[in-house]
């Protein structure tokens, strides 16, 4: 990767990560607006509710080690796990699919890639992620689950003839309740093999 490109990914996940650190009174202020009904993504459309630093880097160096090139993500918001998963493919000649419920936030993930310079390696997919990867035709190296967690197994359903034999489905917060249902429903099937990560709020998802 040449400097340039370095220099204004490492800007932009630099200032994305430090407005992200109020991300605490927005979360609050969703969860205020849920007390006597569900929550609903609308209500976080201020939230990053980003993945961390050290997961972006580590979802960056799988998809280098193992030559990804197929990316796949559930759940983009303003885009900071897209950009590590951009910074891996750019090394790869990759790409990368990812998709987002909120039309506001797809909208500054989309300016947010313009900024760290790798616009070219993304395609955004505005909507529900069981309509935008619906009918998904190419094969997939990495599948990132970071949207709501109540979907995850309905998707991962969906795109599981997507996988291969070196598939990765790197899943994210596998430890709330949504997701442990989801993790249960698939280690019955008996043909994955589940290894968690950063003290269980990952869980990283091969084929035996
Ligand atoms: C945890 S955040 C994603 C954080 C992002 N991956 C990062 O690390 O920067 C989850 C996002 O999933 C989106 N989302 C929720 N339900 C969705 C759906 N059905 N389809 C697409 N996106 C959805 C939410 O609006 C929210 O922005």
């Amino acid at each position: 990767m040449n400097p340039a490109t370095q220099d204004k990914i490492r800007t932009t996940l630099h200032q994305l990560f430090d407005d992200a650190r109020f991300d605490h009174l927005k979360m609050t202020k969703g969860m205020a607006k849920s007390i006597f009904r569900p929550m609903r993504p609308s209500d976080f459309e201020e939230a990053y509710l980003s993945i961390s630093q050290d997961q972006g880097e580590e979802l960056s160096r799988i998809i280098k080690e193992r030559k990804f090139k197929n990316i796949v993500e559930f759940g983009t918001s303003f885009g900071i796990s897209t950009i590590y998963l951009a910074q891996g493919a750019m090394e790869t000649g990759g790409h990368i699919i990812t998709t987002e419920l909120i039309e506001s936030k797809a909208i500054k993930a989309i300016e947010n890639f313009k900024s760290a310079g790798v616009s070219e390696l993304i395609e955004v997919r505005i909507g529900d992620a069981m309509e935008t990867l619906r009918g998904h035709d190419n094969s997939i190296d990495l599948l990132l689950l970071d949207g709501w967690k109540d979907l995850y197994l309905p998707l991962f359903r969906m795109l599981e003839p997507n996988f291969h034999k070196t598939t990765i489905i790197y899943v994210d917060n596998a430890d709330m309740a949504d997701s442990r249902k989801f993790l249960a429903a698939i280690g019955q099937d008996g043909k994955y093999l589940l290894q968690p990560q950063h003290n269980g709020k990952v869980m990283m998802i091969s084929i035996k």
